[in-house]
């Protein structure tokens, strides 16, 4: 029966113990190179593992020659099960910056079950000082490890990208797919070449499943190569059963035989040859796949607003080959939202394993990295405290101890006397402090990123209208704003354009006050926030907030918000605060702006649904929430959204912007499948069918 299959790559996330994570077991022979002490097996070859890495993967997959054939921005995909020591990823990097056009991008996808702590990983790479100015990028952004989930690392301006998925092999793949349900294999990603590597299949045979290679048959496509350092039976019948042909060739050094091996063609009906629609379908309708034809061959692209969200995507675009124009009505860009002096850059954790935690912490750690090298210019890495000033908070601190307790370089729990201490003023309450967090000025950070070759930037232009003709979309009607894609991103005007009137957004007014320094107040030395936030002072200006108004309209700024926004400061720093209290309310300046957000507090990135056809299609989830319809969602060719970053823009921003280009370049997620739905802008047209209201 056809869907047993399904059923059996369904299996794989039984086990599933997210917040654990096994580090790698480790001990050193006599020439200091890594073994496994749990699998009793190298992690390469002991005669020359950068050697073996070459003749195995590099060669046998033909990437020298491939990369060098390769068109100006176009991207290859290398996919790896075991990332150990990185030696691979490392000697693939070497490789294309050899012979790949500098237009070029690889990704380079692993999945690791038991990663190395970074002294191990460190003490490893150390065997390869001819690879030291590439693996000390590798440590320097190695991530830290929260149990299971995606990692993303950019390296030189994007050129490379690795995604680092830390699970068992064949469910981290499995999250790849656009929907795990193989019917859809046609629509996931496709790897041009596969790194079978892992402990060999007689100590660890656990990995090399038929759920890996079942995944590995719906992530390739005609052309997809593969190699490995192994011939054993289990290898050699898995790549067949995953539609491979393969060859024995010689192996590195005294290995006699390994395999390399090629896809003619993927018929992805390989497996399933007999779709079985059926209502009972163990998988939801795949409305979230987007089944127009890749219609970018032209990679231009316009995005209507000049914000944060707006930026960061013009620049994840530009660095992949787009050519940009972005659109702004002010004369100056990131002038409204991401117009403040001074933006905190905090996400807000949290111990359940729901959509709202996990995309925070990505966003997070994705954006740590991100502004790792920006500092500089566009703000400060302080440090932020979160205090636990409210019982709630306490409460939630707690519960974060376990899940967080060895993500020092993320989050820490600090003592009151410690908190003060990072400070540098009194403090009553313990906290959790994130070190490598700070504030950022996002016009500064906006202007940056927009100086790249391929962003035009075009101030005081309203786009008032979209229409698609031709294939493509013009802005009010004007042939000189005309391009096959555009991306939305003028956050709650958004809701202007007919094609997105069906969402919810929300807009919410706030207002931040800035506060001239005092002789104390100027000895804060990182961002404090409780039930509001201040920030050290820039060039004798602290910068607090902010107050939510919901529905409310007025820019001007108000007495009583001020009033509001210090005294939610009141509480962790009393003393401070009386001063500022006694002065003159109407001296003290301050800014008003609009966030935009949604009624589940995750931003909308991904395409434009196509609203009435989406709603006729998927109609019978009205009466059975649970009805399988075969059909793929519809979606609008080319329009896209980026908005709803509510109060967190600087932690979003980046990691959608990544997200966004994924969508539209067809190029592997740097979040799980599940978590890329979740910010689908069209998951409110279905969630409203479910629940008849439309
Ligand atoms: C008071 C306040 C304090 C905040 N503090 C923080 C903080 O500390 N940390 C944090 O992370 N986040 C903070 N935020 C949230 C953060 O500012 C937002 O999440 C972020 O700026 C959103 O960026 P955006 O690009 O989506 O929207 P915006 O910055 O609003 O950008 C949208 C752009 O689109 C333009 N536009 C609109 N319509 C059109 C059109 N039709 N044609 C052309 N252009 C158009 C607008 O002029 C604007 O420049 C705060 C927000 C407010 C209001
Ligand atoms: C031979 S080492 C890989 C070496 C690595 N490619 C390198 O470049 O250093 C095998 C790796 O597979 C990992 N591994 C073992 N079982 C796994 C599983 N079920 N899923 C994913 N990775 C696994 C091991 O932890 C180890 O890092």
């Amino acid at each position: 029966m056809v869907r047993t299959s399904v059923e059996r790559v369904w299996s794989v996330s039984d086990d599933k113990n997210p917040d654990q994570i096994q580090y790698a077991q480790l001990h050193w022979d006599e020439d200091g190179q890594p073994l496994s002490s749990v699998f009793g097996d190298v992690y390469f070859s002991r005669a020359n593992g950068l050697e073996e890495t070459r003749h195995v993967f590099l060669q046998h997959n033909q990437l020298a020659q491939r990369w060098q054939a390769l068109p100006e921005t176009t991207q290859f995909t290398i996919a790896e099960t075991g990332f150990g020591s990185g030696l691979n990823f490392l000697a693939a990097w070497e490789l294309w910056l050899a012979t790949a056009p500098t237009s070029a991008q690889l990704h380079f996808v692993s999945v690791e079950k038991f990663p190395l702590t970074k002294d191990d990983l460190v003490r490893s790479l150390a065997l390869w000082p001819q690879l030291q100015s590439l693996s000390q990028q590798l440590i320097d952004s190695y991530p830290c490890m929260i149990g299971e989930g995606f990692h993303r690392l950019s390296f030189m301006d994007g050129r490379i990208k690795l995604t680092l998925i830390i699970n068992d092999a064949a469910r981290g793949f499995l999250q790849l797919l656009t929907t795990t349900d193989p019917l859809y294999s046609a629509y996931s990603p496709k790897v041009d070449a596969w790194f079978l590597d892992g402990f060999a299949p007689s100590k660890n045979p656990q990995m090399w499943s038929e759920d890996l290679f079942s995944c590995i048959h719906q992530l390739s496509k005609a052309g997809t190569t593969a190699a490995t350092f192994s011939a054993a039976a289990i290898v050699k019948k898995g790549l067949k059963f995953a539609g491979f042909t393969l060859e024995k060739v010689a192996g590195f050094g005294r290995k006699r035989e390994m395999l390399k091996a090629s896809m003619a063609d993927n018929n992805c009906d390989y497996f399933y040859p007999q779709p079985a629609y059926k209502s009972s379908s163990p998988f939801p309708s795949p409305w979230s796949i987007n089944a127009n034809p890749n219609i970018h061959a032209k990679k231009q692209a316009i995005i209507i607003g000049a914000g944060l969200a707006g930026c960061t995507s013009a620049r994840a675009l530009a660095e992949r080959g787009w050519k940009i124009i972005l659109l702004e009505r002010n004369s100056a860009i990131a002038s409204e939202a991401s117009g403040n002096p001074q933006g905190v850059l905090y996400a807000k954790l949290s111990h359940k394993e729901e959509a709202q935690a996990e995309f925070n912490l990505a966003s997070m750690q994705f954006a740590q990295a991100f502004y790792s090298s920006r500092w500089e210019n566009i703000g400060e890495k302080s440090g932020v405290l979160q205090l636990a000033h409210c019982t709630s908070e306490q409460l939630l601190q707690t519960q974060l101890r376990e899940k967080f307790s060895s993500a020092n370089e993320l989050v820490q729990f600090v003592s009151a006397p410690q908190a003060s201490e990072i400070a540098g003023t009194p403090l009553d309450f313990d906290a959790i402090h994130f070190p490598n967090a700070g504030w950022i000025n996002p016009t500064k950070l906006c202007v940056q990123l927009v100086q790249h070759p391929l962003i035009q930037v075009i101030t005081a232009t309203n786009a008032l209208d979209i229409e698609r003709d031709d294939g493509n979309w013009y802005i009010n009607n004007n042939p000189a704003l005309r391009a096959p894609v555009v991306i939305i991103a003028n956050a709650r005007d958004a809701q202007h354009f007919k094609q997105i009137r069906h969402l919810p957004i929300k807009s919410i007014r706030g207002q931040i006050t800035y506060l001239p320094a005092t002789t104390a107040s100027k000895k804060i030395k990182t961002v404090i926030c409780s039930e509001g936030y201040i920030a050290p002072a820039k060039d004798g200006i602290h910068c607090t907030g902010a107050t939510f108004n919901l529905k409310e309209e007025s820019a001007e700024l108000r007495i009583e918000d001020h009033q509001t926004n210090l005294e939610n400061l009141h509480e962790p720093l009393k003393d401070l605060v009386d001063e500022w209290e006694n002065q003159d309310k109407n001296l003290l300046g301050g800014r008003v702006a609009f966030r935009c957000t949604l009624p589940d507090y995750l931003p909308a990135v991904g395409p434009v649904a196509d609203e009435i056809s989406m709603l006729n299609n998927f109609a019978p989830l009205r009466k059975n929430a649970r009805a399988f319809i075969q059909d793929t969602g519809k979606y609008l060719p080319g329009l896209y959204l980026n908005i709803g970053h509510g109060s967190r823009g600087l932690a979003y921003t980046p990691l959608c912007a990544e997200i966004l280009a994924a969508h539209i370049n067809n190029e592997p997620f740097p979040i799980a499948n599940e978590l890329v739905n979740a910010l689908n802008p069209a998951r409110f047209l279905i969630r409203d069918l479910i629940k008849n209201k439309r």
